[in-house]
């Protein structure tokens, strides 16, 4: 941390103008201090996902604070704490929920955090993870499991979250079921991969590469699929399932994926999206959704209930953070470009300090 003017400043991975990956480099910007209910936390390791991407290139209606710091995940040591903080030693090793809620509106007070009217997202609505110090509520930090690097611990709030409430909460999967996620590599697919396989469903995995594929597949899949132009996934997943369809699939890819996975359903069959990363317009064949009597749903992050649930198979070791690559610090800007390689599977983690 450097003190300049008698301010202590740190230094972080960002931007400064929205754009492509050239905008992104080094910022510096004011010490964050813990308010009341709230710790610091020296930063070990910060992990990203796509969101930072989008971030980096803009979010339309959702404007940031410039110079802007990305990352979502973190995990460190708990460095401050601010007034009220009675339950939590300076020192603790923990790793960082990146859902933000207010816990006063209708949402919280229903136990329903994610759908909080002032929901946000660490790094998307705030300063990021990927510097040297972060502020964040203390209800938004967990120990750091043992045994577990920091990288482990970074890489797994944001992806595994976001898996558990999509597939067990909103898509309500009941063991037994075929559940199709749709994407091999990435950072969420697998964790869904692994959720999915968890909460007792019969997972087939459907991705771009025969090697991305398999790793998915070792994940707990039952069957592994790779798309072409001829074979998209909607026509490898009726073969699949013998012209039955899907029971539910994890969608995040959108814009043409999803008409095809509505059309991938089995009767009474759930499609739930969570993102769209080739874009949120499409267009549906609303026949074949009534007649199927399927539904689509939208899911995102979890609430508090859900991601204590999640940690807690984390902890037992019946789920475990996939990591891509590690990174050092002064490598910032490399690990953030390998977020665009299509070979990336799991998370990109970047460690702050030695
Ligand atoms: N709502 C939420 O709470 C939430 C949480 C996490 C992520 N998301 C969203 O979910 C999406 C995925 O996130 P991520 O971090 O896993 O992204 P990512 O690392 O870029 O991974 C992209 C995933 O999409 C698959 N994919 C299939 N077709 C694709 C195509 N044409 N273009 C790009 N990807 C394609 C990839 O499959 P292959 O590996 O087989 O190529 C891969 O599994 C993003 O839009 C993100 O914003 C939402
Ligand atoms: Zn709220």
């Amino acid at each position: 941390m450097a003190v300049e003017a008698g301010r202590q400043r740190v230094k972080g991975l960002g931007f400064s103008a929205h754009g492509g990956l050239d905008r992104l480099g080094w910022v510096d910007l004011p010490a964050p201090e813990p308010g009341t209910g709230e710790v610091r936390i020296r930063v070990r390791a910060a992990a990203f996902n796509r969101l930072d991407r989008f971030v980096l290139e803009g979010i339309p209606g959702v404007p940031v604070e410039l110079p802007h710091i990305v990352g979502s995940d973190a995990s460190g040591v708990v460095d401050r704490v601010g007034a009220g903080v009675t339950d939590l030693a300076v020192g603790t090793e923990v790793l960082v929920n990146p859902g933000l809620w207010d816990g006063t509106c209708e949402y919280c007070r229903a136990g329903q955090e994610s759908l909080c009217r002032d929901f946000r997202i660490l790094g998307e609505h705030t300063q990021g993870s990927a510097t040297e110090y972060i502020v964040v509520p203390r209800r938004n930090v967990h120990p750091k499991p043992a045994g577990w690097s920091w990288g482990q611990a970074a890489a797994a709030p944001l992806v595994f979250q976001t898996a558990w409430r999509a597939l067990r909460t909103v898509g309500e999967l009941r063991p037994g079921e075929t559940v199709a996620v749709i994407g091999a590599g990435g950072s969420v697919a697998p964790a869904a991969i692994q959720v999915a396989h968890r909460l007792g469903g019969r997972v087939v995995v459907v991705g771009r590469t025969a090697e991305k594929v398999e790793r998915a597949v070792a994940l707990g899949a039952e069957a592994g699929l790779v798309t072409t132009p001829e074979k998209p996934h909607d026509r490898l997943l009726w073969e699949w399932s013998r012209k039955r369809g899907i029971d539910l699939i994890f969608d995040s890819v959108g814009a043409d994926s999803v008409p095809r996975s509505v059309r991938a359903l089995a009767r009474g069959g759930r499609l739930v999206v969570i993102g769209a990363t080739e874009g949120s317009k499409v267009e549906l064949d609303l026949k074949t959704l009534f007649w199927r009597q399927g539904s689509i749903r939208g899911s995102t992050m979890a609430s508090r209930s859900e991601f204590d649930q999640v940690y807690n198979e984390l902890v037992q070791g019946h789920l475990r953070p996939v990591v891509d690559s590690e990174w050092d610090w002064d490598q910032g800007i490399a690990a953030f470009g390998r977020l665009s390689d299509p070979g990336l599977f799991g998370k990109v983690v970047l460690r702050t300090a030695a």
